[in-house]
């Protein structure tokens, strides 16, 4: 078994809060705070792969946002949009492999034109992932996973007696990727908002007063850093993972 506690997180998501707070405090509008919170974005995607991550989760637009106001949700939907046909150049380039959680068909359809060709052309990149969580809930995930599982066992697909976490997390919209080892939410809220809520069972949290926009990499190293005092004992007690320890 490789170590409980390694220094670096494999996989890191981040719940990224305070765009709006951000704009308010400069008398801008909310959507300023948004636009620059898209900066953040590709500062954190690089600073992750800098510091070792392999895996960048962003969680970017929940089932809930879609009852903000319509001039909000239209904005966000025009802002991700523009970032992903600017992206994919420099994700080719940089060798960077565009991944999405959520239910992804709900999307716009020009939203959905860009990711699919995104995530067509960074397919074969393996050395690090950025994932896109995109109306994406744990509930709905749940859910959806339910449903799915259920029609499976109703064709003979899965027995029910067989059950466990590792024949129904195939289901859920992250059935192919390593859990998160570490969660950071920004701006200063300690919530979890419906995001990751089964694969983060035995994440690490780590909650910084940061904007979203004023994020940099040195907030992430220091998230990091905190995260490498952590010990992980996955339900064991720390006798068991040290056994010199006293
Ligand atoms: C939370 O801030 C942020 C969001 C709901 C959306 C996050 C979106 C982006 C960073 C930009 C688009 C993303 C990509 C990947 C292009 P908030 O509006 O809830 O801030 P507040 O709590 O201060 O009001």
């Amino acid at each position: 078994m490789s170590s409980p506690s390694p220094a670096v997180p494999a996989h890191v998501a981040i719940i990224m809060d305070g765009n709006g707070r951000w704009a308010k405090s400069r008398g801008l509008p909310r959507i300023e705070g948004h636009r620059r919170g898209v900066e953040s974005v590709r500062t954190a995607t690089y600073a992750a792969r800098d510091l070792g991550v392999k895996m960048l989760t962003l969680y970017a637009f929940s089932v809930e946002n879609w009852s903000r106001p319509p001039n909000e949700v239209g904005a966000l939907m025009g802002l991700l949009e523009l970032y992903l046909k600017k992206e994919l150049a420099t994700f080719v380039r940089d060798r960077v492999r565009l991944r999405t959680i959520g239910r992804t068909d709900e999307l716009p359809a020009g939203v959905q034109k860009h990711l699919r060709a995104t995530i067509e052309e960074t397919r074969h990149f393996t050395d690090y992932t950025l994932v896109l969580a995109l109306n994406y809930g744990a509930r709905t995930e749940v859910v959806d996973a339910a449903r799915a599982y259920a029609a499976a066992v109703a064709a003979g697909r899965e027995k029910l007696n067989d059950s466990s976490w590792g024949t129904f997390s195939r289901y859920l919209t992250t059935a192919d990727l390593p859990d998160p080892d570490l969660v950071i939410r920004t701006s200063g809220e300690k919530r979890v908002s419906n995001f990751l809520l089964l694969q983060a069972a035995y994440a690490e949290f780590v909650f910084t007063p940061v904007l979203w926009p004023d994020f940099t990499k040195s907030d992430l190293a220091a998230a990091l850093a905190e995260f490498a005092t952590r010990e992980r004992r996955f339900g064991l007690t720390s006798e068991q993972l040290r056994p010199a320890a006293k």
